[in-house]
């Protein structure tokens, strides 16, 4: 449920990327490794989707869920002790979806270095109603260089993404259509 005003048909109200950006900071525990003693990609996953659907939260005013995650990358591994941060940011809004870029920041416990970056990732979330059916989003307003060319960048994954779902649906359908069953 969302107390939250519905965005009236025509009205598009806009946020700027600061309004709603974010960091999630964890240490990691013992519980947190796989069979090599890092940290699980899982547990990573898990934090991205956190920070990210906080973002989304926040700039949509309201309830928005995980349509897809694409690009996880994982450059280091993460240790027990070491201090994740996980910073996510709206780069992208379209109608009710939002793109919500992450980057996984790691400091080592036992080093008094800056944070590495040991990871990133794009997510696309769909702001919903009571319903669970998309609802209309405000506009993300990048304001620094940074938040321009990631606006841009995430315009053109939005492409690919869209291509992509349709041929391959377009070739499910043409291989329904002669037949074949799998
Ligand atoms: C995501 C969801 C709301 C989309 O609903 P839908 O009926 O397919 O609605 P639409 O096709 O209108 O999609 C809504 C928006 O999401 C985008 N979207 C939907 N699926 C997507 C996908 N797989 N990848 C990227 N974007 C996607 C659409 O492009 C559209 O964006 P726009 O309004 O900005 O143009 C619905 O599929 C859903 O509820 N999925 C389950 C989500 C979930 O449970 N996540 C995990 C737990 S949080």
């Amino acid at each position: 449920m969302t107390d939250q005003p519905q965005i009236p048909e025509g009205e598009i109200p806009v946020k700027p990327t600061s309004a709603s950006r974010t960091t999630l900071s964890h240490i990691m525990t013992g519980n947190d490794t796989n069979l090599l003693g890092t940290v699980h990609g899982g547990v990573i996953m898990k934090l991205v989707d956190d920070a990210a659907g906080a973002v989304a939260g926040r700039h949509s005013g309201g309830p928005a869920v995980t349509a897809s995650m694409d690009e996880m990358v994982f450059l280091e591994p993460v240790r027990v002790g070491d201090l994740v941060h996980v910073r996510a940011q709206v780069n992208w809004t379209g109608r009710s979806s939002m793109e919500v870029g992450v980057r996984v920041m790691a400091e080592r416990w036992n080093e008094s270095t800056p944070a590495q970056q040991v990871g990133s990732a794009y997510l696309v979330f769909a702001a919903v109603d009571e319903d669970g059916k998309p609802r209309r989003v405000p506009q993300v307003a990048p304001e620094t260089e940074r938040d321009k060319r990631r606006y841009q960048e995430a315009q053109i994954r939005r492409t690919h993404r869209l291509a992509r779902r349709r041929a391959i649906k377009e070739l499910r359908e043409q291989r329904a259509a002669e037949g074949i069953d799998d």
